[in-house]
């Protein structure tokens, strides 16, 4: 057995240690969040926190996690109501949606190392996750809200 921290609480999976993440949450786990779609780490659709860090589950073994906290996009925020998703909303992001469980994952660890993003920064951190339908503007807009949005939640006293 497996055993590993996911969205707050402790989870057992009885899997071959090499499986990867991405199907122990899939299948085992049926949190159907994350999705599928190249299987070796290059188009973002997959990506998890692990350990506070955006992270490919379809080419992370399950045994690299038990040691580090693993959140998904159903534990990102209990309401859903992180300022990412929050902004992801207001501007209605998605097209198909596929990729956007990823993209969501990503932006927000973005805004923990950019708090106030450049179009630089963001385009730089977000290159890897992939939209077939280009929701690319979209998804920059929303970032950029979901700074300002945290900023306010979260003002600095300096
Ligand atoms: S499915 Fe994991 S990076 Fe594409
Ligand atoms: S919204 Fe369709 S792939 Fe990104």
């Amino acid at each position: 057995m497996i055993k590993f921290k996911l969205n707050g609480q402790y989870v057992s999976v009885d899997v071959p240690e090499d499986t990867p993440l991405l199907w122990v949450l899939r299948d085992e786990l049926k949190l159907t969040g994350t999705k599928f779609s190249c299987g070796i780490g290059e188009c973002g659709a997959c990506t998890v926190h692990v350990g506070g860090q955006s992270t490919r589950s379809c080419i992370t073994p399950v045994s690299s996690v038990i040691e580090a906290e693993v959140v998904t996009i159903e534990g990102l925020d209990p309401q859903g109501q992180h300022p990412v998703q929050e902004a992801w909303r207001d501007i209605q992001v998605p097209q198909c949606g596929y990729c956007q469980s990823g993209q969501i994952m990503q932006a927000a660890c973005l805004l923990k190392t950019y708090p106030d993003p450049t179009d630089e920064q963001i385009d730089g951190v977000m290159a890897g996750n992939l939209c077939r339908c280009m929701t690319y503007l979209r998804i920059r807009k929303a970032i950029k809200q979901a700074a300002a949005a945290a900023r306010e939640e979260t003002p600095s006293h300096g």
